[in-house]
């Protein structure tokens, strides 16, 4: 199978292309070959959008979320279909993938029922017989760059408030991630979303992302990786006078307070770091804990890690599945040897795994070192694995301090049972999404996703949040006086 652009309603032809092959993770086995689009491509799929967007933006917004309720409900129809293919290009256990998917669902309809508020204010005016209000406008075309971690869920974050708006998009997906984009277009395709409102066109962020962010109809980008990429997207934007959207890097951390539920916070952990392979940005890759429950800790975890099933996520006795390719299992392994290096006590898995068919698959161990010191590499850098270290700490503001030590602020999470710890601790966490006993993942769809310091850059994704990337203000005034009345100083 071939996978080609999606450009105004069309599948473009092969026409002599490049590609590149997408395997499944958990085995190795090519799954289908993705087109490495071109310049071209782009200045294609952004006039296609561009000329859409003027037609688009008169659709009153309750129509626009018409389709996004239709959509919804086929991604309803679909969601086995969906999870699996989701499963088989990125790894994720099939259990989570119907989790992703319907985190998609959920935006769908979250996104469609804006359609029916998109709210603006209306204020008094300070002149007499004089009416204000503000409104929110669509921007244009928009660029969406999306991971390969979350491919259908954080497409749905960026492109459905995109179009509820009165955007149109073209849209880069991973290269390992593109049959996810496949199916959505196919959905497009199936509500017949008016064509050029939404655009794909796959390939490297080298040459696609590049002349996305590039051409200068393209007055948004919103883009969701690392922090590197992104800080060149900011660069290269920046020069364009962009507005640029980042979600980046995480190095999420959950504190155990001495008077924590233990066991709750086990399962906290466990789901949180090694969910997903600990391929989230929101996973937990440090626990902080009280030195008083540590020892404690160390020896439940290691007892439930043992029951952690590690295999093809298609099948639905595995807990974990395999992370995304060799190039992530390289690094990973890379960490733990910087985290023996540095001194760290390694209690429990630190090696890839290759017995029987897991050879074929990327699968690393999950992994849990202690002693791990706040400022050593191990606890400040992201991984972006099944990896966590315990770094012990005396006292609350301790906690909090380390916590804060990272140069990124996407989640946090607390597990205690004293309400003044908590709500100082909620306060005092520079991330942008705090948890309160529960794990740093499992962000719902209606309240802002992103975070402080190096994970952003002041924007989020979900929620009406999302509105503010995707909508321009505009402020009007309606003078009904008949006269010239001049603000600040006739009435003054
Ligand atoms: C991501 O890891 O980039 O909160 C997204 C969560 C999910 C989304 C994660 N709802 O873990």
């Amino acid at each position: 199978m071939k996978l080609n652009n999606y450009i105004n309603g069309v599948w473009q032809e092969e026409g002599g292309a490049d590609y590149t092959a997408v395997l499944n993770p958990a085995n190795g086995k090519e799954l289908a070959q993705v087109r490495l689009s071109t310049t071209e491509d782009v200045d294609q799929a952004v006039e296609a959008a561009k000329v859409a967007q003027k037609k688009w933006a008169l659709v009153p917004a309750p129509k626009r979320a018409d389709y996004l309720y239709a959509i919804a409900n086929i991604m309803i129809e679909k969601k086995e279909h969906l999870s699996q293919v989701l499963t088989a290009e990125m790894g994720k256990v099939i259990e989570e993938a119907r989790g992703e998917v319907q985190e998609g669902i959920d935006m769908a309809f979250y996104m469609a029922g804006e359609g029916r508020r998109l709210f603006g204010q209306t204020v008094p005016s300070e002149l007499e017989n004089k009416f204000a209000m503000s409104v929110r406008a669509p921007i244009g075309v928009v660029g969406l760059i999306t991971p390969w971690n979350f491919p259908i869920a954080i497409a749905t974050w960026k492109s459905f408030p995109a179009i509820v708006a009165g955007n149109t998009f073209l849209w880069k997906p991973a290269t390992e991630t593109p049959m996810m984009a496949y199916e959505l277009a196919k959905i497009f395709e199936e509500v017949e979303l008016p064509k050029g409102v939404a655009n794909i066109v796959f390939g490297s962020g080298s040459t696609v992302g590049t002349a996305m962010i590039e051409h200068p109809d393209v007055k948004v980008i919103s883009f969701t990786g690392s922090t590197e990429t992104g800080r060149g997207i900011a660069e290269l934007g920046g020069r364009h006078l962009k507005k640029i959207s980042l979600e980046m890097g995480g190095k999420n951390a959950i504190i155990v307070m001495d008077d924590a539920d233990v066991d709750l916070a086990v399962e906290g952990i466990l789901w949180s770091a090694f969910g997903t392979a600990g391929q989230r940005c929101t996973a937990c890759s440090r626990v902080i804990v009280h030195k008083s429950v540590k020892a404690e800790l160390e020896q439940k975890l290691v007892e439930s890690m043992k029951s952690l099933t590690i295999g093809d996520g298609a099948d639905e006795s595995n807990k974990i599945g395999p992370v995304i390719n060799k190039g992530s299992l390289d690094k990973i392994e890379s960490y733990v040897q910087i985290g023996k290096d540095e001194g760290a006590t390694l209690l429990a898995g630190g090696s890839i795994l290759t017995d029987g068919d897991l050879a074929n698959g990327n699968y690393y161990a999950p992994t849990l070192f202690t002693d791990v010191k706040w400022d050593s590499r191990l606890a400040q850098e992201e991984i972006f694995g099944p990896v966590i270290s315990l770094i012990e700490v005396e006292s609350l503001e301790e906690a909090i301090e380390v916590n804060n030590s990272v140069e990124f602020g996407l989640s946090s999470a607390i597990f205690s049972r004293d309400v003044n710890r908590i709500f100082r601790a909620q306060r005092d966490l520079d991330t942008g999404i705090v948890y309160v006993n529960a794990g740093t993942t499992g962000a719902e769809i209606h309240l802002p996703f992103g975070g402080t310091k190096g994970t952003g850059n002041g924007h989020r994704d979900s929620g009406v949040a999302a509105l503010d990337v995707y909508t321009e203000w505009k402020a009007i005034y309606i003078d009904y006086s008949g006269t010239l009345q001049r603000a600040q100083i006739d009435n003054n």
